[in-house]
Order: C-alpha cells, then structure tokens, then sequence
C-alpha cells in the first residue's frame, strides 16, 4: 500500500504557524507517529510553497500508488490547477484541511479541488489525515 501525502503552502511552518489553529505538532512529528502506526504502508511525503511543484507532485504519485492524502492550503481557494491536476489523474484523492473551513472566512469556503476529489475531511485537526490513510486502507 502506497500512501503520498501533500502539503500545500504554509503547512511547513505547522507547530509555529497559528498553534491555536493548527495546533503546536509540526507535520514532521505526527508524520513519524503515523508511519509508527501504520507500519505496512509506505508513505511518501512532500511540501511545497509553490503551486506548480505541488501540481508535479500529483502527476508524479498519480499513476502508481493506492491513494493520496492533500492539503493544498490557500491553493484550495484559488488553484484550477491543482483541481485539473487531480482530475487528470489516476490515484484517488482524499482533500484535507486540518481547521474548518465553512467556520471561517467566507473565501474558505470556495474550493476548486474538492469536486474532483473522492472526499473531504475538515476540521477535525492533524487527525484528518490518519481518517484519510484509514479510508484507503479500508477501500476496495
Ligand atoms: C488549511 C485551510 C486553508 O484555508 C488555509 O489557507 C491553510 C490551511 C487547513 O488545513 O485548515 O493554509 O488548508
């Protein structure tokens, strides 16, 4: 089982950036409990402040592993991109945002890759995205 995990921009200053947002864990830490968890998956993991490396990412797992756990951050709101990007793709795509969305600002809620995604989880802390590894251990 081959799992990509992708963060969007900002999201390598987790455990500094907002903690009461976000929480005070950086991503590096809870990636090392997770893989502690799920011994039998092969994570890959990879960050990028930059939309087109993040669209190269996609493209680059996109083929040839079982599942891939995003957050593309602020390019959620903005990025066609990164939508046609998933959309022309083969693996499926699971959206996750680690706050709520739809609680905050009204421009959150506007999402151009949830529509080409299998799912989304929102809001439910760095946890979102060990429900998204679940859902592709579990899926057919
Ligand atoms: C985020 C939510 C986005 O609106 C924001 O721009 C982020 C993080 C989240 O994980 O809650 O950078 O994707």
């Amino acid at each position: 089982m081959k799992i990509a995990i992708i963060n969007g921009p900002n999201l390598n200053l987790l455990g500094t950036r907002e903690p009461d947002l976000y929480g005070s864990q950086t991503f590096e830490q809870y990636l090392v409990s997770l893989e502690r968890q799920y011994p039998n998956v092969n994570f890959s993991y990879f960050q990028s402040n930059i939309e087109g490396e993040l669209v190269g990412e996609l493209q680059r797992v996109g083929f040839d592993h079982d599942g891939i756990v995003l957050n593309p951050a602020a390019y959620t709101h903005t990025s066609v991109a990164i939508g046609d990007a998933i959309a022309a793709i083969r693996t499926p795509v699971i959206e996750v945002h680690i706050s709520n969305v739809h609680a905050r600002e009204e421009f959150r809620r506007i999402s151009h890759v949830s529509a080409k995604c299998k799912g989304t989880i929102a809001g439910l802390g760095l946890r979102g995205y060990e429900l998204a590894v679940v859902f592709f251990l579990n899926a057919d």
